[in-house]
């Protein structure tokens, strides 16, 4: 524990160094403030990784570069819908074999892909170079990005619970289903005891129809409201669609294989109105740099 401690203050050490308090140039400034976006939900299978690639997919089209993190330590999520299965991950950064460039897949419309992959494990036993070296790497990532979207594992645990700590705005998705807003009413409670001020938005998945959707946010958000204090944002609702599975199955994204389908229409909705709310909130507290001191020293601290 204390070794931890004294890892943790060097870290922030680490952080402090000259390199991250540097003036950016020009270029460098106007990316610095990457929207970074953990979606995460309680219970898995809700459509975070669709909805994530979905998302991505549609802030593209609206003109914006986005990158996406798979963070799922599990099975490799995001490579599998959109049918390209990277061959290196972060894991094969931290072990020098490769550069971040090297690992970055091109998907499809421009999308940039990293798998975390096991290079996002034990992140509590990096030592203090390798820690920077992540963090350099992480950051310079965060340079050439507007949006930054993390689509993490289901459940609470360490990983997840430092990249919801880390950024600045958290998609929270959740279905109709009972247990799955139960569930979710739990990750609120999760981040609230760690951060009262987050951004959080929920995105109802899988909706019969929009009155469901309204329903459930309403729910959600009464007993958010009630019993921790934290009003939400709806993001929004997206229609329970054959095509998910339909497109899931072509290892295409829904946006590109059914583009008038109502989901599609839906994560474009949901895109553009996560472009046009007040963007000096959301960038101020989310610029990628200070997103990864706090995952870092969220992370280092939850051992
Ligand atoms: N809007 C939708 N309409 C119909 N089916 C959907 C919808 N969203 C997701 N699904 C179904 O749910 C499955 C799981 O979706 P997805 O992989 O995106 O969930 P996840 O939350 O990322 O899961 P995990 O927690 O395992 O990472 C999809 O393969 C699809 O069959
Ligand atoms: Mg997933």
């Amino acid at each position: 524990m204390i070794i931890m401690n004294d890892q943790a203050k060097r870290l922030r050490e680490i952080m402090k160094n000259a390199k991250f308090e540097k003036v950016p140039d020009e270029k460098k400034m106007i990316k610095k403030n990457a929207r970074v976006i953990t979606v995460t939900s309680g219970k898995g299978g809700v459509g975070k990784s669709n909805s994530t690639i979905n998302l991505g997919l549609a802030l593209r089209k609206l003109g914006y570069s986005v990158t996406i993190l798979d963070a799922d330590l599990g099975l490799a999520n995001i490579d599998i819908i959109i049918g390209v299965l990277p061959k290196y991950t972060l894991a094969h950064v931290m072990s020098r074999e490769k550069t971040l460039k090297e690992v970055i897949t091109e998907g499809p419309n421009g999308i940039k892909l990293i798998s975390g992959g096991s290079g996002l494990k034990n992140l509590a036993n990096l030592t203090e170079e390798e820690v920077a070296f992540l963090i350099e790497n992480l950051s310079s990532l965060g340079e050439n990005t507007d949006f930054m979207l993390i689509d993490t594992g289901a459940g609470i645990n360490n990983t997840v619970l430092s990249f919801i700590a880390a950024a600045g705005e958290i998609i929270l998705v959740t279905t109709p289903e009972p247990t799955s807003i139960t569930d979710a009413y739990a990750v609120l409670k999760n981040i609230i005891s760690n951060d009262k001020e987050k951004i959080i938005r929920v995105l109802i998945n899988r909706v019969e129809d929009y009155e469901e959707g309204a329903d459930v946010f309403n729910k959600l958000n009464t007993a958010s409201q009630r019993f921790l204090n934290l009003p939400l944002e709806c993001l929004g609702y997206l229609y329970d669609d054959k095509v998910v599975t339909k497109s899931v199955k072509l290892q295409i994204p829904y946006l590109i294989s059914h583009p008038k389908s109502l989901v599609s229409q839906g994560i474009e909705t949901i895109a553009y109105k996560l472009t046009n709310e007040s963007a000096n909130e959301v960038c101020e507290v989310s610029g990628f740099k200070k997103f990864i001191k706090k995952f870092m020293i969220s992370y280092k601290k939850s051992f």
